[in-house]
C-alpha cells in the first residue's frame, strides 16, 4: 500500500517526518497538537496519518472494511487513521491518544463482524496495521513470528514457501487478519487434530496502556493467557505473535461434495452429527455448508429442487483429510457410507493447495492468490453463532432447514468439534469452547449495501434474530455459548461513552468466555484499570464491579 501519491507534510525537519495524504486542508489546532505529539513520540520514522478531508482517507478506511454494513454515511469515522510502518509508531499513537482524550481502535484484517475495529461512537483514532505484516518463518525451530497485520493467507503462503511439511491450524478465509483471529481463537480444517490457532501461540509483543512494548516474559502469564482467546482489543495492541508450527503430511485429500435438499440430505446431516465430531479420527474434518439459492433465471428451472418462492437449499460437505485418498475413502465407507462419496470427488494435494481450495478457489489457482488482500468479495451481513451439545433429531433438523428457506442469501456452516478440542481444558487459555461441544453453527444473512443508503436492511437483520430465537431449544444453554470471532452485539454490549458495569458485561461475557470471564476481568483490572482500551464488547475492569456492588 505505497502508491497513494502522498504529499509530504513536514511538521518538523529534525528527525521524524509526519506524512499526511495530499490535501489542501490545513490542520486545526487540535489536529496540530495530536500530530505534533505523534511526532515527538515517534522515533526517526515517517508516519502515515490520514484525516477525513484527505483524498486517500476514504480508500484507506474502506480497504479492509470487510462488512459493508458499515459503509453507510451514518457510521462514525475516525478522526485520524494512522498506518504505522514501525512498532514505535503504535506506541506513539497510544500515548498521544491518551493525552488527547481519543479512543483507539485497532484493525488487522478488518473482518470483525460488527465493525468494531474501525467504528466507534466517540472520537477515535484508527490504527491500521496493514503495513505491519512481516512473517519470519524458522523451520528448524518449528516456529514463526507473525506481525498482527498479516493475513492468514500470507501466513500459510510464507510457511509453505519454506517447508511443505509445516503448516498452521487457523481459519479458512485467507483475508482474515492475524490480530483479531488469533486473539479470538481461530478454527479451521486442522482443529480436530491440533486445536485452534490460539493454542499455538508461544510468545507475543503487545503495546500496553502506558505505550510500553511487552513480550511474554514481561507481560506475565495472566495477560499472555488472556490474549489467547479473550480478544486482544481489551488489553492493548498486539504487534506480533510467535506461533508454533505443526507438521502436515506431504499429501492431504480434499473433497467438496454437493447435495441438494432432496437427496436425503437431512438424514445424512443427522448422521453427520455423530460421525464428524466423535467417530472419525482427528485427521478427518467434515464441515457442512448450506446456503439458500433462489432460482430467478430461466436457465435454472429445475423444478425438482424448487421450494417456496423458487428457493431451495444447497449443501456442500467440505472434507479435509490429513492423509491420502485411499485412507479417506476407506474411512468414509466404514463410518459414513450415507454420504456416498465417490473416488473422483476426492483430490490429493499439498496442504498449501488445500488452503487455496478452502479459500474458495479451484485447485489449479496459483498459490500467490493467498497473498491477495482484495480477493474476497465484500458484502453487508449480519451473523451469529451457536454451539450444539446434544444431537438434533431428524424431525427437528427438517424444521430448521425449512425455516432457512424463508429468506434469500442465507449461509450456514456446521463445523465439527471433538478430537484434540476435547483434550484441552476449558481454562488452558482464554478460549473456552472445548469438550462437551459437538459442533459450531454459524449462520449469516447477507445483502448488497449501497454506500448512500443510511438504513441497513433492518428486516433481514430481524430475520436472523428470529432464527436465533427459533433454534434456542437445540443449542447450548446456561450460558448459551457463542464464538467471539463471530461477534454479535445482540448478545449485549457496553453502552457508548459509559464505562461498562460488571454485571452488564457478564451477560455476553459468559457466552463468549464461559468460566473464563471472571479471570479476564481480573487481568483487565490489572493491566488497564482505567479502561482505555475499550469497545462495545471489551472486558470491563474490576474497579467498576466494586462500585456497583
Ligand atoms: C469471510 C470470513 C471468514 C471467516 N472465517 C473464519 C474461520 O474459518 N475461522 C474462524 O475462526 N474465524 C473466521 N472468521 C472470523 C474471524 O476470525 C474474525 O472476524 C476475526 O476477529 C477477524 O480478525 P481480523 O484481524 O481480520 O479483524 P479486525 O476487524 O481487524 O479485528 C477484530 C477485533 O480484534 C481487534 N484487533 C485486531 N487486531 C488487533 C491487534 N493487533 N491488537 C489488538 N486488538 C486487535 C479489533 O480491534 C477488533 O475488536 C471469518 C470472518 C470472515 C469475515
Ligand atoms: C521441529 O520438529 C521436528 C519434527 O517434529 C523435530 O524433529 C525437531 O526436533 C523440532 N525442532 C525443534 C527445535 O523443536
Ligand atoms: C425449463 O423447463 C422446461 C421443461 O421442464 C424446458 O422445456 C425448458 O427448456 C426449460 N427452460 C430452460 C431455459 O432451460
Ligand atoms: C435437478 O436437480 C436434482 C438435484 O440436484 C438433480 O438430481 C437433477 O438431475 C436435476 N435435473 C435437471 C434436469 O437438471
Amino acid at each position: 500500500m505505497k502508491s497513494w501519491g502522498l504529499l509530504v507534510y513536514v511538521l518538523a525537519l529534525s528527525c521524524s517526518i509526519i506524512i499526511v495524504s495530499s490535501s489542501t486542508f490545513l490542520a486545526t489546532p487540535f489536529e496540530d497538537d495530536f500530530l505534533q505529539c505523534l511526532h515527538f513520540n515517534s522515533q526517526n520514522f515517517e508516519i502515515e496519518v490520514y484525516r477525513p478531508n484527505d483524498r486517500s482517507y476514504k480508500s484507506i478506511l474502506q480497504f479492509s472494511m470487510y462488512n459493508r454494513r458499515f459503509i453507510s454515511p451514518t457510521t462514525r469515522k475516525p478522526e485520524f487513521i494512522v498506518v504505522p510502518s514501525h512498532e514505535s509508531q503504535v506506541q506513539a499513537v497510544v500515548i498521544c491518544s491518551r493525552i488527547h482524550g481519543l479512543q483507539v481502535r485497532v484493525r488487522s484484517g478488518g473482518h470483525d463482524f460488527e465493525g468494531l475495529s474501525y467504528t466507534s461512537h466517540v472520537a477515535f483514532v484508527l490504527i491500521d496495521l496493514v503495513n505491519l505484516r512481516a512473517i519470519d518463518v524458522d523451520v528448524q525451530d518449528n516456529s514463526t513470528w507473525v506481525q498482527a497485520g498479516a493475513t492468514l493467507g500470507e501466513v500459510y503462503y510464507r510457511i509453505a514457501e519454506k517447508s511443505r511439511l509445516h503448516g498452521f491450524p487457523a481459519g479458512f478465509c485467507p483475508t482474515v487478519g492475524v490480530g483479531g483471529h488469533f486473539s479470538g481463537g481461530g478454527y479451521g480444517g486442522m482443529m480436530r487434530k491440533h486445536g485452534v490457532a490460539a493454542d499455538h501461540i508461544i510468545d507475543a509483543r503487545i503495546v500496553n496502556v502506558k505505550g510500553e512494548i511487552l513480550d511474554r516474559e514481561t507481560m506475565g502469564e495472566d495477560l499472555f493467557w488472556a490474549i489467547r482467546g479473550g480478544g486482544a482489543a481489551s488489553f492493548g495492541v498486539i504487534l506480533a505473535f510467535k506461533i508454533k508450527l505443526v507438521l502436515v503430511p506431504p499429501i492431504v485429500t480434499v473433497s467438496l461434495v454437493d447435495r441438494a435438499l432432496e437427496q436425503h440430505v437431512i438424514q445424512v446431516i443427522h448422521k453427520w452429527q455423530y460421525v464428524a465430531s466423535s467417530e472419525v479420527p482427528k485427521e478427518l474434518f467434515i464441515q457442512v455448508y448450506a446456503y439458500t439459492v433462489t432460482n430467478n433465471d430461466e436457465d435454472n428451472n429445475n423444478t425438482s429442487t424448487r421450494r417456496g418462492f423458487g428457493r431451495t437449499l444447497q449443501t456442500q460437505f467440505q472434507i479435509m483429510h490429513l492423509g491420502p485418498r485411499e485412507e479417506l475413502i476407506h474411512l468414509m465407507e466404514e463410518k459414513f457410507p450415507e454420504l456416498e462419496i465417490k473416488r473422483e470427488d476426492c483430490s490429493e494435494m499439498s496442504w498449501i493447495e488445500s488452503a487455496v481450495v478452502f479459500g474458495g478457489f479451484p485447485n489449479t489457482t496459483p498459490l500467490d492468490v493467498l497473498l491477495d488482500r482484495t480477493m474476497q468479495e465484500k458484502f453487508a451481513f449480519k451473523a451469529k453463532s451457536d454451539f450444539v451439545t446434544t444431537s438434533i433429531s431428524e424431525v427437528e433438523l427438517k424444521l430448521i432447514f425449512e425455516k432457512l428457506l424463508e429468506e434469500e442469501n442465507i449461509k450456514v456452516a456446521l463445523s465439527p468439534w471433538g478430537g484434540k478440542m476435547n483434550e484441552i481444558p476449558d481454562d488452558e487459555i482464554a478460549f473456552p469452547h472445548r469438550s462437551g461441544n459437538m459442533y459450531l453453527v454459524e449462520y449469516m444473512i447477507s445483502w448488497n449495501e449501497k454506500e448512500e443508503s443510511t438504513k441497513p436492511s433492518q428486516g433481514l437483520i430481524n430475520w436472523i434474530r428470529e432464527f436465533h430465537d427459533y433454534i434456542s431449544p437445540y443449542v447450548s444453554m446456561n450460558p448459551r455459548a457463542a464464538y467471539l470471532n463471530i461477534r454479535d452485539l445482540d448478545l449485549g454490549h457496553n453502552k457508548a461513552n459509559e464505562t461498562p458495569t460488571y454485571s452488564e458485561a457478564r451477560i455476553w461475557g459468559e457466552k463468549y468466555f464461559k468460566g473464563n470471564f471472571e479471570k479476564l476481568v481480573n487481568v483487565k483490572s490489572e493491566v488497564d484499570p482505567h479502561n482505555f482500551f475499550t469497545n462495545e464488547q471489551s472486558i470491563p475492569p474490576m474497579t467498576i464491579k466494586c462500585k456497583v456492588q
